[in-house]
């Protein structure tokens, strides 16, 4: 390597270059509450600065750090702060993220145990924990992967699997092409990445046999067809739109006695389990033979936390498991046996920092403040004459003004507004704005500010339309 190229690398061992990234890291944590919600016109013009051709030689360290903060937190959405309702993308929590940076420093691989005893330990506990708060039966596997979709996907092979080696065909050796149809049953108020994954899966939409909504999203019980031991049938707990959850009791019940395979997913909504105030939503969830969730979202811990649990550990480890002769398995936890990827980054470390800072008491009060501060938010609206649509029951809020118009007027001055930040979406054919109250920094003054501000969108948009 050319000198001049080797002392600039050399300067990416320099500690000089992490205490400058903490720092800057620190500053942003401290101007989180007055960053915008949504990057203002400005910051995101001062992003072409990044439209340049491949530097022909090395950059100082300082130099990019400084780029990345002067130019990149500008632009950054503030989903840490505590006006962000968007998609459900949930805060991050300090220890969480406190312990993912130091975990980014390690950089461990966590394919297998040899590779990093320490995720390997961490996953093990992380299991362990969660099979315990969700009240899942002993035994159940977890598998930490990059989000719900991936959790679904895995969920999805798994009991595509298990399903066809009940017919005598084993996919992992003769493949899909030929083998006898499965049935998959799914509910039209699913989640868009339940059909992305049955697709991947190799279960294209036509195959599956859909079930109306009713009027909150949930499965409509009264459509269940006949299921049969040949049937994988995927629920949900937490609609994205209203936050409803689908009637385990009956269903899960139903899937157990008939034999089939029943997925939940629980993107954001298996938390609720883990409050008192809510578990009542999920009461049945545990005759599931597996489910998905996020810790990303429910639980603030930062992106990109995801979960798949496996009531038949084997049957995950079979549908997911790969072999090769320089892999040392071990006695002790392999992560990859229960995820798609072979590496990965140790995704427990801040897992496992989170149950523990926050233990049972703290998870059930960070569920229980979502709630409340959803329905803070709903009457608040709903005093200032905004139609709310959905029955709240978690942590999302469907609004709506008096005309379509002016509710789509009123969502994009609320999204230029920068003080609080809504996505829209289309409810029973008409737009509406979603509220996903889903970060622990979420106060109750900024519940108020952001009510405001839908009042103020709204006057503003009467008078251009
Ligand atoms: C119910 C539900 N399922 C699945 C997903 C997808 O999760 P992820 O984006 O982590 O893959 C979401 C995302 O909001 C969701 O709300």
């Amino acid at each position: 390597m050319k000198p001049a190229i080797a002392r600039q690398l050399q300067r990416f061992r320099d500690q000089s270059i992490f205490r400058q990234a903490l720092d800057h890291a620190c500053d942003y944590l401290e101007n989180q509450e007055a960053r915008p919600a949504f990057p203002p016109p400005e910051a995101l013009n001062a992003l072409n600065a990044f439209d340049e051709p491949l530097p022909g030689r090395p950059t100082a360290a300082d130099a990019i750090l400084q780029m990345l903060h002067d130019i990149g937190s500008p632009a950054t959405t503030a989903i840490g702060g505590g006006r962000y309702f968007g998609f459900v993308n949930g805060g991050a929590l300090p220890i969480g993220l406190a312990a993912r940076l130091l975990a980014d420093v390690w950089d461990q691989n966590a394919a297998l145990h040899i590779m990093s005893p320490i995720a390997a330990k961490l996953e093990q506990v992380c299991e362990d924990w969660l099979v315990e708060l969700f009240e899942l039966p002993a035994g159940t596997a977890a598998g930490l992967v990059s989000g719900t979709s991936t959790a679904t996907l895995s969920g999805a092979l798994a009991a595509r699997d298990a399903l066809l080696r009940r017919r005598g065909w084993d996919v992992s050796r003769r493949g899909l092409f030929g083998a006898p149809p499965i049935r998959v049953v799914l509910s039209d108020g699913a989640h868009a990445s339940v059909g992305k994954a049955l697709a991947i899966a190799g279960i294209g939409a036509a195959q599956i046999e859909r079930v109306p909504a009713d009027d909150q999203g949930r499965f409509d019980t009264r459509f269940l067809p006949p299921l049969d031991d040949n049937t994988l049938l995927i629920l949900q707990a937490g609609n994205v739109n209203t936050g409803a959850f689908d009637d385990f009791e009956s269903l899960c019940a139903a899937a157990r006695e008939a034999g089939a395979w029943a997925h939940i997913d629980g993107a954001f909504g298996l938390w609720a389990r883990a409050c008192a105030e809510t578990s009542n939503l999920t009461a049945g969830m545990e005759l599931a033979d597996s489910w998905s969730a996020d810790a990303h979202k429910t639980l603030n811990s930062p992106y990109d936390c995801g979960i798949i649990l496996c009531r038949d550990r084997q049957a995950l480890a079979t549908a997911l498991g790969a072999s090769g002769s320089y892999l040392q398995f071990s006695d002790g936890r392999d992560g990859m046996l229960y995820t798609p990827e072979m590496s990965r980054r140790a995704r427990a470390i801040e897992l496992w920092a989170l149950m523990k800072g926050l233990g049972r008491s703290g998870i059930d009060d960070l569920v229980a403040q979502l709630c409340l501060r959803a329905r803070q938010f709903a009457d608040g609206l709903a005093a200032r004459d905004f139609r709310i649509l959905n029955d709240l029951v978690f942590n999302q809020v469907l609004v709506a003004c008096d005309s379509a118009e002016l509710t789509t007027r009123t969502l994009e001055l609320i999204q230029a507004s920068g003080e609080c930040w809504c996505g829209g979406s289309h409810w029973k054919g008409e737009p509406v704005i979603r509220i996903s109250v889903c970060s622990w920094a979420t106060t109750a003054h900024d519940i108020e500010r952001s009510a405001r501000a839908f009042v103020a969108a709204r006057e503003r948009a009467s008078s251009i339309i």
